[in-house]
């Protein structure tokens, strides 16, 4: 990753956002990672298969192009190279080195990610880069790898923060008023490895798996591309399993934290559970539906060998008007909640029923997210006046648009209202009756 301008100039290097130069980390990452359903059973066959799925499915041309590898590539028991310090690749899984992993994947025209941890050990129990990051930075740039995904597991005791914060635990992040968290450990621990991928001779995008420690969107900007705000997801629609959550607790996060995702710097809501687990059609597309439009990375998360004869999934992640939303061009902010609904007010931390009224902006328009957390089928109504983009256009008509089905649903005046079933979310687009944009000079933030 080479550096930008603002990096050079010294302390205004804090606040820029980490843009690298050839627009890697602009935009939301694409891709797919083998953790969610292949957990450590992973080989060099899983990679390329991946990377020949991604083109033959015609993911890749809709934007998916990393290939992450996640944990457990490494070997268990070697560890390092004794005379270089070198990670050693798991010789039964990747019996020709990630180098060669990497060779197949660039040919397809795809990135290869890899994994790594800011601990002495991977959450796997595998080597980690505490320590090490000059030398790991290296090698990974050695291999041939575009994208890294850096865990937080087995962090020594000389490293842990000194006032700690846990999104989680609301008891947590007592520290004095004013507290800069950059300043913390784990900020320092993430700079190092992001500071070493930059002194190498590629660009390596930087995804912090940080779990939304020491507060990282006040931090991760400037650190990384993009970071974990939560604990790890895990494919049902609410409650938690071990440390692993499902939908609604994810989505009420970003209810309240979502203005600080933007160019170059995003909120990671954590890989994507469409397609495992047994979510239901409705909760698969809300899933999708609010990765989108939160401007989280897309990670997809589910095997792509069976995934063509998976057609209602595949049609969920190729969705071509929602993928665009994620990753416009112009207009950078996540949509925000414009209405708690369930009779909540704004700002209502509520793990079952999340924010239920979203608003974002695109090139083409308006965008209103209507997520029904309700368990059965409900009316939902975007009353125009409610939402800030329209309310001064509120009693025009409007042309109502299904993301969805990429159709047009007709002209409506003051509201539109729709059945949405139970965990579903519509994505309406609205625009002026001829089709222009309502208002080009809004965003969220
Ligand atoms: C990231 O930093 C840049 C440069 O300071 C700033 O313009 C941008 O608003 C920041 N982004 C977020 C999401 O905070
Ligand atoms: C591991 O993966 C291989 C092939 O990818 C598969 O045949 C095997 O059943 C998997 N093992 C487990 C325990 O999931
Ligand atoms: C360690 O690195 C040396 C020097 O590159 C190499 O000759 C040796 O094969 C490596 N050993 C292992 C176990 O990879
Ligand atoms: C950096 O990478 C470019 C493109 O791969 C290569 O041409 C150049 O020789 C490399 N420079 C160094 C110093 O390694
Ligand atoms: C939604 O995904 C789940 C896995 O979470 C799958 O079992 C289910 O069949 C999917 N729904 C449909 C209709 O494809
Ligand atoms: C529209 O909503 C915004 C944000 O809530 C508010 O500042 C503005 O005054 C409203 N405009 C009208 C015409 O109601």
């Amino acid at each position: 990753m080479a550096l930008v301008a603002g990096q050079l100039l010294g302390l205004a290097s804090l606040a820029a956002a980490l843009v690298s130069p050839d627009g890697t980390g602009r935009l939301p990452a694409m891709g797919w990672n083998s953790w969610n359903e292949y957990e450590c059973n992973i080989s060099e066959d899983v990679f390329t298969t991946v990377a020949r799925q991604l083109v033959d499915l015609g993911l890749k041309d809709l934007g998916y192009e990393y290939v992450n590898i996640d944990d457990c590539w490494s070997d268990k028991e070697l560890r390092r190279n004794a005379t270089t310090n070198e990670l050693i690749p798991d010789a039964n899984k990747f019996p020709r080195g990630i180098v060669k992993t990497a060779e197949v994947v660039h040919s397809l025209g795809l990135k290869l990610g890899i994994y790594g941890d800011a601990g002495t050990d991977t959450c796997g129990g595998y080597a980690g880069s505490l320590g090490y990051e000059e030398l790991d930075a290296a090698t990974f740039s050695k291999w041939g790898i575009d994208y890294l995904k850096y865990d937080n597991c087995n962090v020594p005791s000389e490293w842990v923060d000194e006032y700690e914060y846990i999104p989680e635990e609301p008891e947590s992040g007592r520290a004095p008023p004013g507290y800069d968290w950059g300043t913390s450990n784990t900020a320092k621990r993430y700079r190092t490895m992001g500071d070493a991928l930059q002194k190498q001779n590629r660009t390596i995008q930087y995804s912090l798996c940080v779990w939304g420690h020491a507060r990282v969107q006040e931090w991760g900007n400037s650190t990384g591309h993009s970071w974990r705000m939560w604990g790890d997801i895990f494919p049902a629609w609410k409650g938690k399993e071990k440390w692993s959550w499902g939908l609604m607790p994810i989505v009420n996060q970003a209810s309240l934290t979502w203005e600080w995702t933007d160019f170059g710097a995003h909120n990671d809501w954590d890989m994507l559970e469409v397609g495992n687990g047994d979510l239901t059609l409705e909760e698969n597309r809300s899933h999708f539906a609010l990765w989108c439009a939160l401007k989280s990375p897309l990670i997809i998360g589910t095997p792509l060998d069976t995934l063509g004869l998976r057609k209602p999934i595949l049609d969920i992640l190729s969705n071509r008007e929602l993928i665009d939303f994620n990753q416009d061009p112009v207009y950078g902010a996540s949509a925000m909640p414009y209405k708690w609904g369930n009779d909540r007010p704004a700002g209502t931390s509520d793990m079952e029923h999340p924010a239920a009224f979203w608003v974002g902006t695109s090139v083409k328009g308006i965008h209103v997210f209507l997520l029904n957390t309700q368990d059965v089928a409900v009316q939902m109504r975007a009353v125009f006046a409610e939402i800030p983009p329209l309310n001064a256009t509120a009693s025009e008509e409007l042309l109502v648009h299904d993301m969805w089905t990429g159709e047009d649903i007709g002209t409506f005046k003051e509201y539109f209202e729709l059945e949405v079933k139970t965990h579903d979310t519509a994505a309406l687009r609205i625009t002026t009756v001829d089709g222009k944009h309502p208002n080009p000079n809004w965003s969220p933030k």
